[in-house]
């Protein structure tokens, strides 16, 4: 690994959290240049809260029922965030839709793990949507967030073919298990210094990126 300084990171989480912890793993094995400086969660609930526990990262859970509309709790995400001054702000499996004002407060800084490739089948139950359509490829995309929903410059994708004999559950569970290795692939190329975001194009090495990185 690169002997430059781990980029400090904060993970926004809601559930299960396999996807933080397939980053975690990495990051302990030493193929993850990222410092986790906090996990935050809106439901204290979250599975993935207790693996952070275990790996010493701090966690902070804010709870969206206690506020009052979208803005107002963004705030204080906002204000919770700013305290570690992060690199990068990960969302993984973060079940709510942000505010303009996050967006734009953490431009370029702020990427998303979403399970199909984008720009098919954007929103909820995806794979679902996948099998609908007929699709023979299917996959997930690491994409930073702009305000269109599952709409920002996408940087990495990966794909699997979809089966005959696929239903949501086994579809999800092989994109799954594909997205474990994509989410530390695309961090690690960040934690690299190697991606810029500039005017709402995505450039890796100083080349402008025209299609989505392969894994
Ligand atoms: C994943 O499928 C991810 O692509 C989507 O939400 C799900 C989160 O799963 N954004 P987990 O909490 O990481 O296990």
């Amino acid at each position: 690994m690169s002997n430059t300084h781990p980029i400090n990171v904060v993970a926004l989480i809601s559930g299960r959290g396999s996807n933080l912890q397939s980053l975690i793993n990495a990051q302990q094995q030493g193929k993850l240049n990222v410092e986790f400086s906090s996990v935050i969660s809106n439901r204290d609930d979250a599975a993935g809260l207790q693996f952070c526990e275990r790996a010493n990262i701090p966690t902070t859970v804010i709870n969206h029922t206690l506020f009052k509309d979208r803005l107002s709790y963004d705030k204080e995400l906002i204000k919770e965030i700013d305290r570690h001054n992060p690199y990068l702000i990960i969302l993984a499996g973060f079940m709510r839709i942000l505010s303009p004002e996050f967006v734009a407060h953490y431009s370029g800084r702020l990427v998303n793990i979403h399970p199909s490739l984008l720009p098919n089948f954007k929103g909820l139950h995806t794979h679902q949507q996948a099998l609908d359509a007929e699709a023979t490829e299917h996959g997930a995309s690491v994409h930073f967030v702009t305000e269109e929903l599952d709409g920002g410059p996408i940087l990495m994708q990966t794909a699997v073919k979809v089966k005959e004999s696929d239903d949501a559950d086994t579809l999800s569970q092989r994109v799954l298990k594909q997205e474990h290795k994509l989410y530390p692939a695309a961090v690690q190329l960040i934690a690299e210094r190697r991606v810029e975001l500039k005017n709402g194009k995505l450039y890796v090495d100083d080349s402008e990126l025209k299609q989505p990185l392969r894994i």
